[in-house]
């Protein structure tokens, strides 16, 4: 039960919620790919971006779809993966699972304040002010029905990893 049946751990939250340093870690810690979610942008939404426009949802589909289908390519492959990707709508995440009950949600929970905390001190990277304000306006967070492992991040790196695998081996597949 739990771990062995998985495919995938899709690592979501806001931005500054600790996907990428949680995902890559959790990664490594189980032996799986660890995927960036952002990669998989159409170079239509990165040409966006850079030049400071929002995407819609209608640019994300597409996004989603494509780390869906990378999903499926890894799991055929046998290689199970970690996926980073925000995913903070029911509909974003609806398209990244599929209906695959071997493709998990892990869904990294904390407050403003903390995460403001974080994101003001990490370096390399640009935060336009009120963001993480949009951020938490437009988190749904996932219901019980979505089955989600939810962590507090509240917590050291190692402690979170260590949180999730525990509670990967104790849930049913
Ligand atoms: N548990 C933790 N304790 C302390 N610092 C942390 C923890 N998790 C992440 N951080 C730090 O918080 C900052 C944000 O983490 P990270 O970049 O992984 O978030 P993210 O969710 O991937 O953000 P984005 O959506 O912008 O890509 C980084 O500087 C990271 O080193
Ligand atoms: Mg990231």
């Amino acid at each position: 039960m739990g771990i062995e049946t998985a495919s995938a751990l899709v690592v979501m939250g806001v931005s500054g919620s600790g996907k990428s340093t949680i995902a890559e870690r959790l990664a490594a810690r189980l032996g799986w790919r660890y995927v960036d979610g952002d990669l998989f942008h159409p170079p239509a939404s990165v040409a966006k971006m850079s030049a400071g426009h929002p995407l819609t949802d209608d640019d994300r589909w597409p996004w989603l779809r494509a780390i869906a289908a990378e999903i499926d390519r890894l799991s055929a492959a046998g290689t199970p993966a970690v996926v980073a990707c925000s995913a903070l709508k029911r509909a974003y995440r609806d398209i990244l699972v599929h209906g695959r009950n071997d493709v998990r949600i892990v869904f990294l929970d904390g407050t403003k304040d903390l995460i403001a905390g974080r994101l003001a001190a990490r370096r390399g990277h640009f935060m336009p002010p009120g963001l993480l304000d949009s951020q938490f306006r437009t988190l749904e967070s996932p219901q019980p029905d979505e089955r989600p492992i939810t962590v507090s991040i509240d917590a050291s790196v190692e402690g979170i990893v260590n949180d999730i695998v525990r509670q990967l081996e104790a849930t049913a597949p």
